[in-house]
């Protein structure tokens, strides 16, 4: 399948991960070979407690380093957060926003998470920007209504396909092995698609990746990575062994 979107296949470790995951992730340098790198970006997102070692480790390996969450300012007086300026000292070179666990623990909304896509971008960092419907909304019919209303709250205007990527992650498919169907991915996706050209315009649009999260494995991979307007995967659980997530980024070759 040809692309016109350089696919991007980024490991969320959640809180997950020891000093002792290093040989792990050299593990992932070493698989990451000329045909992967041919064909897709790599990231990896640890705690942010391994960001700096893990930045040090990627050097050389095509691996990018991303971290998973960051506070809305730059510094000051927020005991136990961590601002993107710090992420991006510490080697980081992106962050996911808006993950639906922390708007589920954390209380996050559209509104904290446009903020902190913000802070990123003034910080040179990529935010990954989550959307996804939890299992009540899909079933109530609500699915596109709300991924609409989360791209429109959470998503910064003026941004490019180089300050943002998209990650659709049904709430209800995360750490559950449950999948959508191809048609149901397909349908949001191309939604967010339409959607992101009223919010950045319809040149950036069409270049802004649009992942899928949820469940994603290296024995659903290629069917989940060849659905239109499927850029990419964001991947929690099969990100913590190489083998898998080496496994999901050959979907792409
Ligand atoms: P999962 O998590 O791959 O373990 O379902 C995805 C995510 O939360 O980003």
């Amino acid at each position: 399948m040809t692309r016109s979107i350089r696919p991007l296949v980024a490991g969320n470790w959640k809180m997950n991960g020891l000093q002792s995951v290093l040989a792990e992730f050299d593990l992932m340098g070493a698989g990451n070979d000329v045909c992967i790198r041919r064909s897709v970006d790599l990231m990896i997102c640890p705690p942010a407690t391994l960001i700096s070692a893990l930045a040090h480790a990627a050097i050389g390996q095509g691996i990018a380093i991303g971290a998973q969450d960051c506070h809305s300012k730059d510094n000051g007086a927020h005991t136990g957060d961590i601002s993107a300026q710090m992420l991006a000292d510490a080697g980081a070179s992106a962050v996911i926003v808006g993950h639906s666990e922390r708007r589920a623990d954390h209380g996050e909304t559209d509104a904290s998470v446009r903020l902190k896509a913000e802070a990123a971008y003034r910080n040179g960092l990529m935010a990954i920007i989550c959307v996804g419907e939890t299992r009540a909304e899909r079933v109530a019919g609500k699915t596109l209504a709300v991924v609409r209303r989360q791209l429109k709250g959470s998503v910064p205007d003026g941004m490019t396909a180089r300050d943002i990527v998209i990650a659709y992650e049904p709430v209800w498919a995360i750490g559950t092995g449950l999948t959508p169907t191809a048609k149901d991915v397909e349908e949001v996706h191309a939604l967010i698609r339409a959607d992101l050209k009223k919010i950045v315009g319809k040149d950036e649009a069409q270049k802004v990746r649009i992942l899928y999260g949820g469940s994603v494995k290296p024995s659903n991979a290629r069917e989940l990575m060849s659905v239109a307007n499927v850029d990419g995967a964001l991947v929690g659980g099969a990100s913590l062994k190489a083998e898998d997530f080496l496994g999901i980024a050959a979907a792409f070759h």
